[in-house]
């Protein structure tokens, strides 16, 4: 399995895949329109034999500090649990410090984000729609700059129910 920058040609696959990984097509469009808006930081995907297998994008917050949002990450469904999700995302952690970012947000599940180091209480101090216990943040190089102020996703967010 290899882990690369997602380029033009694998739109359709992406889209597949995450029309596959979620139960409707809210992310797919969602990716659709962060790249529309320029603001897919860092967008790789999965691939295996040929096939797009896995998709992770990191998109730039509006806050205190320089920060990206983890969303979505998508596995095609019958290749869950073979650690391509958790290959994407090590791999966009890497890059993102690669590039100075100084942390990550992400909302979704604790259980499974917390084996990336994501923590709530690093995210709990900060205003967003999606403050509260889904809501995690990962701190790339060493301790935040801030731990508190207003943090605003993409515009493409907004589009979402
Ligand atoms: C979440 C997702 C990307 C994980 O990809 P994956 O390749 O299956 O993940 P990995 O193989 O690296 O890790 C699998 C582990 O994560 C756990 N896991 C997966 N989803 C989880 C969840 N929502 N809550 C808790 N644990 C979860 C699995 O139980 C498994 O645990 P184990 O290692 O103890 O067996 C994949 O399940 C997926 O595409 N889900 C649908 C889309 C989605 O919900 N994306 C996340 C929100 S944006």
């Amino acid at each position: 399995m290899n882990i690369r920058a997602a380029a033009p040609g694998d739109h359709s696959a992406i889209r597949d895949v995450l029309l596959a990984a979620f139960p409707g097509p809210d992310e797919a469009d969602l990716v659709e329109q962060l790249r529309a808006d320029g603001d897919a930081a860092i967008e790789l995907v999965a691939e295996q034999d040929g096939r797009i297998v896995g998709h992770i994008l990191f998109s730039p917050v509006h806050g205190p500090f320089r920060a990206l949002a983890l969303a979505p990450v998508a596995v095609a469904p019958q290749r869950h649990g073979e650690g391509i999700g958790s290959a994407l995302i090590k791999a966009g952690h890497e890059l993102a410090r690669g590039q100075a970012w100084d942390a990550i947000f992400v909302l979704g599940e604790p259980a499974y984000y917390r084996r990336f180091d994501y923590d709530p209480a690093l995210a709990a101090g900060f205003d967003s729609p999606y403050a509260g216990p889904y809501f995690m943040a990962l701190a790339l190089r060493g301790a935040l700059p801030a731990t508190e102020g207003q943090v605003t996703h993409a515009r493409a967010f907004a589009g979402l129910g």
